[in-house]
């Protein structure tokens, strides 16, 4: 199911934007009439993700850029701005992500994850600054539940999402007299996507479990996320900046939930036993 918004005229910029979840917002706004420009490291997935684009009937402009490279994002963001012109939304999304444990994480391992969710999204935003319209443009940064809820595993993207995280809130603060907002998507779980894949659903009982500690006892689908995007790419989120917003069927809060209860049931028994 997706919402009803009207975005004709409009430029969108997808960067990390030819698979998974944030492909599936640049087709989300790309039905909606949006002219979209999609952006990634790996030709093969630029090309692929502009000839589906390309069947919803509208306008788009795939380029290849790693977003690790500075210069390489000027020059996207340069040629997009010149083929669809000045940004209205911007979808900054490009992440890598592995499990490993702290204690045997290279420092290249660690600093690779950095570089590109972090590093990266800073890339992106600074190089899109000067093509965004102003006032009206509309940026939503895609982070991840483990920003702020410490997850095992996870040194690497939790940290680097916290930071993308706090760049949303330090440039909602900055770019605000332009006219400009800035907002974060938290995804849970999302179905068929690399991320799940990987980090969640490596065989049916780990997806099982994974169903369990939902709230809504189900996993999220694209659709979920890209509702929201369109949402807060509308002007109907016009007065919406600065904000961390998760769509993950309440799941952030029942990771939290385990150790609370675990230390409510040890107070609870301490508490038997001395009576
Ligand atoms: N466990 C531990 N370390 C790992 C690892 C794993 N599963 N995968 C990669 N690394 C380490 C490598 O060993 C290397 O460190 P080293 O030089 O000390 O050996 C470092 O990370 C860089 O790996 P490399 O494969 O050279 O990086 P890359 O730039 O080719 O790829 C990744 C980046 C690793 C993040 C890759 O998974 C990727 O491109 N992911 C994009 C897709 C994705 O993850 N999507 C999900 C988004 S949530
Ligand atoms: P995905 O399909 O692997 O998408 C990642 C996208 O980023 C791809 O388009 C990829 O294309 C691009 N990319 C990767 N490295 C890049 C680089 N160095 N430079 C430029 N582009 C790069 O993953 P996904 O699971 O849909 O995740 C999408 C976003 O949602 C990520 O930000 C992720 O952290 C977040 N998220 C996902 C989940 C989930 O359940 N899937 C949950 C929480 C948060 P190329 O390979 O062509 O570069």
């Amino acid at each position: 199911m997706q919402l009803d918004f009207d975005f004709s005229g409009k430029h969108v910029v997808v960067f990390g934007g030819t698979t998974g979840i944030n492909f599936g917002i640049a087709q989300a706004f790309s039905r909606q009439g949006a002219m979209v420009t999609v952006a990634s490291r790996r030709q093969e997935n630029v090309d692929a993700a502009r000839a589906e684009l390309e069947k919803s009937g509208g306008r788009v402009f795939g380029v290849c850029a790693d977003v690790r490279d500075f210069d390489a994002v000027g020059k996207a963001f340069d040629e997009a701005a010149q083929r669809l012109g000045p940004i209205d939304v911007l979808v900054s999304g490009a992440a890598g992500n592995f499990l490993c444990e702290a204690k045997d994480m290279s420092s290249n391992g660690f600093r690779v994850v950095i570089d590109i969710d972090l590093v990266g999204t800073f890339h992106v935003l600074r190089h899109a600054y000067r093509h965004l319209r102003k006032p009206g443009a509309s940026v939503i940064n895609i982070t991840a539940p483990q920003s702020f809820v410490p997850m095992r595993y996870q040194a690497h993207a939790g940290a680097a999402k916290a930071g993308v995280d706090q760049l949303t809130r330090t440039l909602a603060l900055e770019w605000g007299a332009d006219g400009i907002r800035m907002n974060s998507i938290s995804p849970g779980p999302i179905d068929g996507t690399e991320g799940f894949r990987k980090l969640m659903a490596r065989d049916e009982q780990e997806r099982e479990r994974a169903t369990a500690a939902v709230p809504l006892k189900r996993i999220g689908t694209v659709d979920d996320i890209a509702n929201l995007a369109l949402f807060l790419g509308s002007p109907y989120a016009g007065y919406i900046s600065g904000a961390l917003i998760p769509c993950d069927g309440g799941g952030a809060l029942e990771s939290v939930k385990p150790p609370l209860e675990a230390a409510g049931a040890a107070l609870i028994n301490e508490a038997r036993k001395a009576h």
